[in-house]
């Protein structure tokens, strides 16, 4: 049990960002959720209730969804964090460039991007916080590279385009609830 009675979970946590953040509201005394591909990553030591999740697979949020419905946890912070970054591809040099470059653009490939930063991170919200109207919080971890005004270069199909549709995703469920961090990063 937490020692303020309130649950976070964090998307991606077994690294980076979101081990950080795990990390703090662990120290915080919140009862943190984690999540990575490979749950054996995430530390023992920050993460209270270590979980698998790979958005790219609707099956695992899915699993993930129903396990933590079931376990009966109440979020009052939902961080969506997990992002993937086209660049990260390293086993396939074309990727990336079929992400960033108009001469070698490739839909399904920008699309991927778009369904793992944007879509199943709103459907996880879905899932998990149906109701609008409740207290629960929802934080989107964007980019400038997602933001219309702030984007001051070319390029970047994939990930931009993610985190714009991410943006858009963020006001559309505007209500109070629902915010972006667009401005911390
Ligand atoms: N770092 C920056 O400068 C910066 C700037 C702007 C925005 N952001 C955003 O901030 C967030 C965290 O960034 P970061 O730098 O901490 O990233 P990172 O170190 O590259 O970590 C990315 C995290 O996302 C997970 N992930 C990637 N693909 C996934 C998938 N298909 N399903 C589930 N999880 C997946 C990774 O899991 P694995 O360990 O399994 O790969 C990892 O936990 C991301 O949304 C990123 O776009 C970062």
């Amino acid at each position: 049990m937490s020692r303020n009675g309130k649950t976070v979970l964090v998307t991606g946590a077994n690294r980076g960002l979101g081990a950080a953040i795990a990390s703090e509201f662990h120290d915080a005394g919140w009862h943190v959720i984690g999540t990575a591909r490979n749950a054996n990553a995430l530390s023992s030591e920050t993460v209270d209730m270590p979980l698998a999740l790979d958005l790219s697979d609707p099956a695992s949020l899915r699993d993930l969804t129903k396990t933590i419905n079931d376990s009966g946890a109440e979020i009052s912070l939902l961080i969506n964090n997990a992002g993937f970054n086209p660049k990260d591809k390293k086993g396939d040099p074309n990727y990336f460039q079929s992400t960033f470059k108009i001469d070698h653009f490739s839909g399904t490939n920008v699309a991927e991007s778009m369904w793992i930063n944007a879509l199943m991170p709103t459907e996880l919200v879905s899932k998990l916080l149906p109701n609008p109207t409740d207290d629960a919080v929802v934080l989107n971890i964007s980019s400038w590279l997602g933001s219309i005004g702030e984007k001051d270069m070319g390029g970047h199909y994939g990930y931009a385009g993610s985190k714009a549709l991410l943006n858009i995703m963020t006001r559309s469920q505007w209500n109070g609830r629902a915010h972006h961090a667009l401005r911390l990063l």
